[in-house]
């Protein structure tokens, strides 16, 4: 049965961006806390017994609805008043059943993470997601989940949220899922540390290992046997403390806009280093971006890494979505429309899955830079700029997606006029700094 499922174009957030573009980006950023990082510090700090203390949480909705999931299943989280949070553990098992439905807001990855929670308790939890969330496939996450003895399901034949999960005595299984996914992952992982046995899960492609690394980094029975295979049993979590690394998928957009607008010098600091996820600079190296990566430290068993990036012309490339490089697609399709050359999208089927079907919201926000764009079943083909000069400006529209928003910024501050980013509080999602980050580095944005 096919996991897609339509959704019309054109849901909106409140809030219209303004931006003059065509002012070089110039200075220092430290970026809020990588998402995927926290959402899994969230609930590794939860599952763990004992307190931990979390620095520079990311300050999107996504994060908040994993922390007011957490707290509607019986963990305590409080801000400590300097800018971290404490989290009071009660382990897997002082997790009590939700008297309310579990809202996941927009956040794919809460939802399939907190299945994966839920899964192994004997209890009922019901998960709902808004509208965008609700046409996202579910199916991937409950199939393995019932398969491990969880009894689930979901609307219109377990496929799409509202969830329901009533869990109990797991077992563990191998399981080879048929999409690489980070998110699919970690609700095994999740499952599979309260189950009886030992949980295989095998990929087709690497997908993102931040729950591998901290988990191991935490002392959980965690077992990477090669990039495609991850294996775990039951076993306990440690407390600890951790100061999160600052979002390489955050920092991709400012590494795009020091890239193709003209005069532009920036150093996004103390970013999540891990390989897979800033494997998107490779590609923008590749197409001529002017990129060093200084290294700094390390965190949960993972890099972090300062980026400098100036202007640099850039040519068009195949980009091949990979581990890491699925986020980040959209504003490489923005870098790409700025490319003297054309560009081609490939083995991008999961971003008609995403927050919007973005290959569909990427190919009418891209044509109003005058771009030509053709759309496949799997990417995009995208012309590149047709002349030397900048384009005008244009009237973009976020499709109440988060990326797609920041990706039309970018593009609106490397045009030469005045352009607006309709829809714009969605980026509320991952990255509410956004607007003020873009003027700290010099942007003319209200
Ligand atoms: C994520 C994995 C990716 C990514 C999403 C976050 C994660 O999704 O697009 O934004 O934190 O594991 P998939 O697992 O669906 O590929």
């Amino acid at each position: 049965m096919s996991e897609r499922s339509e959704r019309p174009i054109g849901m909106t957030e409140a809030g219209i961006l303004t931006i003059r573009g065509g002012a070089p980006l110039r200075g220092t950023l430290a970026l809020p806390g990588c998402k995927g990082v926290s959402h899994r510090a969230l609930i590794a700090a939860a599952v763990a017994v004992g307190e931990s203390e979390l620095a520079n949480l990311g300050t999107g909705r996504d994060v908040a609805s994993t922390r007011a999931v957490l707290g509607r299943l019986g963990v305590g989280i409080t801000d400590t008043g300097d800018g971290r949070v404490r989290v009071r553990g009660p382990g897997f098992a002082g997790l009590v059943e939700p008297t309310e439905v579990l809202d996941c807001g927009n956040s794919g990855t809460t939802m399939r993470f907190v299945a994966g929670l839920c899964a192994g308790r004997d209890f009922l939890s019901v998960l709902v997601g808004d509208a965008s969330l609700s046409q996202r496939p579910m199916a991937r996450v409950l199939d393995p989940l019932r398969a491990m003895g969880a009894a689930v399901d979901g609307r219109d034949g377990g496929r799409l949220a509202p969830l329901t999960v009533r869990g109990g005595r797991l077992h563990g299984i191998r399981h080879d899922l048929a999409v690489a996914s980070g998110q699919v992952k970690t609700a095994l992982v999740l499952a599979g540390l309260q189950a009886d046995g030992i949980t295989e899960i095998v990929e087709p492609a690497p997908s993102r290992d931040h729950t591998e690394r901290l988990l191991r980094a935490l002392g959980a029975p965690i077992e990477v046997v090669d990039d495609r295979t991850t294996r775990v049993g039951a076993g306990p979590v440690q407390p600890f403390d951790l100061d999160i690394p600052g979002d390489p998928s955050s920092a991709a957009f400012f590494a795009v806009a020091a890239a193709i607008v003209p005069g532009s010098h920036v150093v996004l600091e103390g970013v999540l280093g891990n390989p897979g996820r800033i494997a998107y600079l490779d590609v923008l190296r590749d197409m001529g971006a002017d990129i060093t990566v200084h290294a700094r430290d390390e965190r949960a068993g993972e890099p972090v890494v300062d980026i400098e990036v100036s202007a640099a012309p850039l040519q068009g490339t195949v980009i091949r979505s990979r581990e890491g490089i699925v986020d980040e697609l959209p504003v490489l399709a923005v870098a790409a429309a700025f490319a003297d050359g054309p560009s081609e999208i490939v083995d991008a089927a999961e971003l008609r899955v995403k927050e919007s079907d973005r290959i569909a919201t990427l190919a009418v926000e891209l044509g109003r830079l005058g771009v030509a764009v053709e759309t496949r079943a799997d990417g995009l083909v995208v012309s590149g700029r047709s002349t030397p000069a900048s384009p005008p400006g244009a009237t973009f529209a976020s499709h109440g997606d988060h990326r797609i928003a920041m990706a039309a910024a970018v593009a609106a501050v490397a045009s030469a006029g005045t352009s607006t980013v309709e829809g714009w509080g969605a980026v509320d999602i991952s990255y509410p700094e956004f607007g003020a980050h873009l003027r700290a580095l010099g942007g003319d944005a209200s």
